[in-house]
């Protein structure tokens, strides 16, 4: 794993750059997208960027990590909504070519078609990840199987109550997702996780440092041949 460290706009700065680059040299790449808090300034960045004439996203096509089950894009909660919101309405992609899985998939066969999906799109070229307390990636809670593609989920109690802050209350939290596997994200020719502040620097440390276990779904990342983690100093606190 390559390990960049600085202040949060530098590393955003520095991650957004990959993106330059790889739209540069391919303008028809696979994007792997994530939401959460954490990719909102490196979105913001993306935008500034398309803006003014620095990049393009107009060939390309994404494919989000995950969903909630229950939820459309109507939905504010939603990370379809979310999507559109933060980045797709900002740049001059086509929102044909931007896929989410959905949050209305009846079982774990049809969310796999996900994972077909991606193949026929040419694979992901780079996807990027935030990461749980509990080191989630995408909803891949611990213990997650390591050969897991696209399926539904039952979220722990740990996750709804982190992400209980983006609704009226817990018990609007939906109980279910649906989200790209373990081994969907490995396929993936390169990958970049990103993590701010102080309350991601222990599972940071069990990510970089901890031997790689099912436990720690983001540890399972040290198998992987291309991965860059970026991280502001608080984040990267703990690391030796
Ligand atoms: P966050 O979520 O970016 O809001 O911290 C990350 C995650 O749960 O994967």
């Amino acid at each position: 794993m390559k390990v960049i460290v600085g202040t949060q706009e530098e590393v955003v700065a520095q991650a957004s750059q990959r993106y330059v680059n790889l739209l540069a040299a391919k303008p028809d790449a696979v994007l792997g997208l994530a939401t959460g808090s954490t990719p909102l300034s490196l979105y913001a960045e993306l935008a500034r960027l398309c803006a003014a004439g620095e990049l393009s996203f107009a060939e390309c096509s994404t494919f989000n990590l995950d969903e909630y089950i229950g939820l459309d894009g109507t939905n504010e909660q939603s990370y379809r909504y979310f999507m559109d919101h933060n980045l797709f309405s900002k740049v001059d992609i086509k929102m044909e070519r931007t896929h989410v899985p959905s949050g209305f998939v009846k079982d774990d066969a049809e969310a796999a078609q996900y994972d077909a999906l991606i193949d026929e799109a040419g694979g992901i070229d780079l996807q990027l990840l935030g990461i749980g307390n509990n080191g989630h990636i995408g909803f891949n809670e611990p213990l997650t199987p390591f050969t897991s593609v696209t399926h539904i989920v039952k979220l722990t109690d740990s996750t709804r109550e982190a992400n209980k802050r983006f609704f009226s209350s817990l018990d609007e939290v939906p109980t279910h997702a649906v989200t790209m596997g373990i081994h969907t994200v490995m396929k993936a020719r390169s990958i970049n996780l990103l993590a701010f502040g102080e309350a991601k620097a222990e599972i940071i440390k069990k990510t970089v440092e901890g031997r790689p276990d099912i436990a720690v779904p983001a540890s399972l990342l040290q198998l992987h041949e291309d991965v860059t983690l970026y991280l502001d100093r608080a984040a990267a606190a703990k690391l030796s």
